[in-house]
């Protein structure tokens, strides 16, 4: 891994430093395949549909599904619930709804990163009231301080320590989400 200071990242940020590599590339890899792992045993029969909470998750879920190893479908679903900045506004706005038919299936959410987890309660709530067979979460980052939704949190990538991340998806006012890496900014 290069450096935090290194040009090749520097090229990458427009000259932003990075304060710490959270995450490397290696690390998440490794940790991907084991989520894919983990889902492919979770689920022995029954249509399971992978839907990706647009846009913070759109690397994970891309890498995640080709470690599944039985029949699956993906579509996305996009929340809105930060303006621009780092707060959490506590609104939740849906922007894309997905085509696909939920009822009878079972519903894998992927997200990101769980905050406050006030996007992911507000969705849950949307999703039961199809009447899938099952609902769960997958997220890759999870700063544990949600409690309500705990239970549904099935698959978790990693805790996450208590900074504003970006990178592999994340972004800080739409930047550097294509970070290979999960970097914690200066
Ligand atoms: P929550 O509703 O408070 O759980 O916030 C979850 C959403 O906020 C995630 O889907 C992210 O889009 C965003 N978010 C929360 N923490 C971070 C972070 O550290 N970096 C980038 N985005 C974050
Ligand atoms: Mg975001």
């Amino acid at each position: 891994m290069s450096t935090l200071s290194s040009p090749e990242i520097l090229r990458r940020t427009g000259g932003h430093p990075v304060k710490s590599i959270v995450f490397d590339g290696a690390t998440i890899a490794a940790r991907v395949a084991e989520l894919g792992a983990e889902i492919t045993a979770a689920y022995p029969d029954g249509d399971l549909l992978v839907l990706g909470l647009l846009k913070g998750s759109f690397i994970f879920l891309s890498d995640l599904v080709r470690t599944i190893q039985r029949p699956i479908q993906v579509d996305f679903l996009m929340a809105s619930s930060y303006a621009d900045g780092k707060v959490s506004s506590g609104t939740v706005r849906l922007v894309y709804d997905p085509e696909t038919r939920l009822e009878g299936k079972h519903i894998l959410l992927v997200e990101d990163i769980i905050d406050t987890g006030r996007t992911l309660q507000r969705l849950m709530g949307l999703l039961a009231a199809r009447r899938p067979r099952s609902l769960a979460v997958c997220a890759l980052l999870d700063k544990e301080l949600a409690t309500e939704i705990r239970r549904d949190v099935k698959f978790v990538g990693f805790r996450a320590p208590p900074a504003f991340l970006v990178g592999y998806g994340l972004d800080h006012a739409e930047n550097f989400r294509h970070l290979p890496f999960i970097a914690d900014l200066e």
